[in-house]
């Protein structure tokens, strides 16, 4: 299999540059996609192993990691009575065509490089560090092609600058796979559920997103010894459809 050893290779790539990164530095150079890429032709995971989310029902436009975090809040705070909600996320959107189009990543091992990848990138601190990683690695320049946040309203919103907006409205979720990473260096409270939200009034050029493959972003169980405000660490693949 072609794949276990991409993962491997793949995985060791990224501890090696987490330590090498304050020290190298090149010039990356744009490479052109391999032949006959389609980004409609790749397809969202959708089970979980027992249970899936529906079907799109649309044109597939943007694959995106998303790195951020999910925010809870604890009131009364550090008390194990109480458990902490959720509040809202705030989440850089990188854009993954550009890794997609990679040679490197050819067509046997690409939906496993692509649900790899929120798991390793949860272990870089932020959007700026994954991208200067693909830099430096693999000479791909990735860019941030929006911000997911929630609105004053408490709405998820996806913006996405040329590509659209999108207010979600929550149509279906399920739990995460057993084996998906619950935080940071595989510790932490567990992975967020995978999602699929259709558009809320406000969107614009989106209907759809599916949040899946999701690492960490779980809260503590319980309030105890927290403060008012916890933020965790986070990463999902979002696939966005027009
Ligand atoms: C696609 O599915 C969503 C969610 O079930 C629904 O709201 C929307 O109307 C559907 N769109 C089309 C074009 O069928
Ligand atoms: C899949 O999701 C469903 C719905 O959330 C849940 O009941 C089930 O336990 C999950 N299955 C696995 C294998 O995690
Ligand atoms: C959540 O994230 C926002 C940034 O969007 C931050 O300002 C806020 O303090 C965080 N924490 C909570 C609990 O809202």
């Amino acid at each position: 299999m072609y794949f276990s050893p991409l993962t491997t290779i793949f995985g060791s790539l990224l501890a090696t540059t987490v330590i090498a990164l304050p020290h190298q530095q090149q010039t990356p150079t744009k490479i052109a996609p391999r032949q006959g890429f389609d980004l409609t032709q790749y397809h969202v995971p959708l089970s979980n192993g027992s249970q899936s989310l529906p079907s799109p029902n649309s044109t597939l436009k943007a694959i995106t990691l998303g790195r951020g975090t999910q925010n809870y809040t604890c009131k009364p705070s550090g008390t194990p009575t109480s458990v902490p909600v959720a509040v809202g996320a705030k989440a850089n959107l990188i854009d993954l065509s550009p890794l997609l189009a990679h040679p490197f990543f050819n067509s046997d091992a690409e939906s496993v490089v692509l649900d790899a990848v929120p798991a390793w990138f949860l272990n870089l601190a932020d959007a700026n560090t994954i991208i200067e990683f693909f830099k430096i690695v693999f000479n791909i320049i990735l860019d941030i092609l929006g911000v997911h946040f929630f609105n004053d309203a408490g709405v998820p919103t996806f913006s996405l600058g040329d590509t659209g907006t999108l207010l979600g409205k929550k149509v279906g979720d399920i739990i995460a796979p057993a084996n998906a990473d619950p935080g940071p260096g595989g510790q932490g409270p567990g992975a967020v559920d995978w999602l699929y939200l259709s558009q809320a009034p406000g969107s614009e050029g989106l209907s759809s997103v599916y949040r899946v493959e999701t690492a960490g972003g779980k809260p503590p169980k319980s309030c105890d010894g927290q403060p008012d405000d916890i933020e965790v660490q986070y990463a999902a693949l979002y696939w966005f459809y027009e």
